[in-house]
């Protein structure tokens, strides 16, 4: 397609239909009504064998591909995590696929690393982490927790980059440390990583979700006492199920004391450390390795923006680099990101994060974020006020787990009940909640984190949710 007038006004058509999608994204329904195989069926089989006009594909983005999609952008998602793309993100993103950068090495395009570097120095600030952690974009939290873990492998001295793991006598058993609450990506990281998921301990916790510390040292001194070799303990500030909060000053302390990487992940609630009220979320984090926080959950960037903050980025550099004959750098004192993890070609992610936080200001994260906090905790005090409903775990941040309780229904009972409610109100279409287990009991959850999410659409969704447990029980 060539550039000119045409691509003005398809611009525009596209721009204006982006302005009536997210001022009237209430009139969709969230989760989409497509049923399996409903595009499959409704697209060729066959790519076009002649370029077809804007117009007709146009056409069938509107007809065919938005009923297909659940509306994350929806004020009214209370799924997962809630998450959105500001407008403004939404502009530096088609600036990016304009200048359709490949920010492998700094010369392949300076402004895009060293946005990154800028932009990411002021997240750390934002944050209140040391000046000694250095920031990177990856796409996903999953990616950046891969990465750490294998800096942490890295960190070990076992040669492992050069010799590998496989058919060697000396190499002993690696382990990685969790919990239950903690999320998949360590597990698969550790899958890729060699280290097998046997050796990934799962780490008692207590009743409100978090990590033991007494029992991570004693499954740390057993393996050590064993010839087992510890090669992470993962923390997590604001657990996927619950926003639980492992204890990370004392997993610090039991961790610095036997040598072994401490992995924080905040992918969602690190944002919350802007809040000089939740500072001290991240406080005990900073003597970490290694750090991930998610700006695309809840910073308002669209997916996918995710930035892991190390200690050594040297350490991580060795990890990975490999200087490739026809990738020549000969610039001096800076980055080429390349060298930092397993991708090559990286997007210019830095920009849509540089336009979120000079567009809002510190100032008007903060304002969203206490905002969703607030509508949280009311929304708690409403459950808590109903006979008949309970909330199932702590609730400190913008996320609340609950669930129906009637009198009289045994356990299996309860959560058939819940379950059922859970399809009810999502068949609805006018929001959209998940549910999790926790102690192996269904419970609803209410994720709060859309910029443009009202009261009245959190008042909406208490609605809508007890009318359907009136319905069904
Ligand atoms: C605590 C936590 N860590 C990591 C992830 C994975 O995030 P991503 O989708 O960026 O890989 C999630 C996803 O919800 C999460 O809740």
């Amino acid at each position: 397609m060539s550039v000119d007038a045409e691509f003005r006004d398809r611009f525009a058509r596209v721009a204006a239909w982006i302005e009536d999608y997210l001022r009237e994204t209430r009139r969709y329904p969230v989760l989409s009504r497509s049923q399996p195989g409903d595009l499959i069926a409704a697209l060729p089989a066959a790519p076009p064998d002649e370029g077809e006009s804007f117009d007709a594909i146009f056409r069938d983005f509107e007809r065919l591909i938005v009923p297909g999609i659940t509306h994350w952008n929806h004020p009214r998602f209370f799924a997962y995590f809630s998450i959105s793309a500001a407008p403004v993100t939404i502009l530096a993103e088609a600036l990016a696929a304009a200048l359709d950068v490949n920010a492998m090495l700094w010369r392949t395009s300076p402004a895009a690393t060293e946005l990154e570097d800028v932009t990411l120095g002021w997240l750390r600030q934002m944050l209140g982490l040391p000046p000694a952690f250095h920031g990177i974009i990856y796409d996903t939290a999953s990616i950046s927790g891969y990465t750490a873990l294998a800096a942490a492998r890295e960190s070990l001295g076992l040669d492992i980059r050069e010799r590998g793991m496989a058919g060697r006598s000396d190499l002993p058993v690696l382990r990685v440390y969790i919990t239950d609450q903690t999320h998949s990506h360590i597990e698969k990281g550790a899958i890729a990583l060699g280290v097998g998921r046997e050796n990934v301990v799962k780490v008692p916790i207590d009743d409100d979700f978090r990590m033991r510390p007494e029992a991570l040292a004693q499954a740390l001194d057993d393996d050590i006492a064993h010839g087992r070799r510890p090669m992470a303990a993962v923390a997590t500030v604001g657990t996927t199920s619950t926003t639980s909060s492992d204890p990370v000053a004392a997993i610090r302390e039991i961790t610095r004391a036997r040598n072994v990487w401490l992995h924080v992940d905040a992918a969602y609630a690190g944002p919350a450390a802007i809040l000089p009220e939740f500072r001290s979320l991240l406080d005990p984090a900073h003597g970490a390795e290694s750090l991930v926080v998610n700006p695309h959950k809840w910073l308002f960037v669209p997916i996918d923006l995710s930035v892991l903050f190390v200690r050594d980025p040297e350490l991580l550099r060795r990890t990975f680099s490999l200087a490739a004959v026809y990738l020549v750098a000969p610039e001096t004192g800076v980055h080429n990101y390349m060298d930092y993890g397993l991708q090559l070609g990286r997007r210019f992610r830095a920009l849509k994060l540089w336009f979120a936080i000079r567009s809002y200001g510190v100032h008007g994260l903060q304002e969203h974020l206490r905002g969703h906090i607030a509508l949280a905790q009311e929304f708690a005090g409403w459950v808590a006020a109903e006979a008949e409903w309970e909330i199932a775990a702590p609730h400190p941040l913008s996320v609340v787990c609950y669930r129906a309780v009637p009198a009289g229904r045994d356990d299996a009972a309860v959560d058939a009940l819940n379950a059922a409610i859970m399809e009810d109100v999502n068949a609805d279409g006018r929001i959209f909640i998940s549910s999790t287990k926790l102690r192996g009991r269904t419970v609803l959850r209410l994720a709060i984190g859309n910029e443009r999410t009202t009261r009245e659409d959190v008042v909406l969704a208490w609605e809508i949710i007890r009318e359907a447990a009136l319905r069904l029980r």
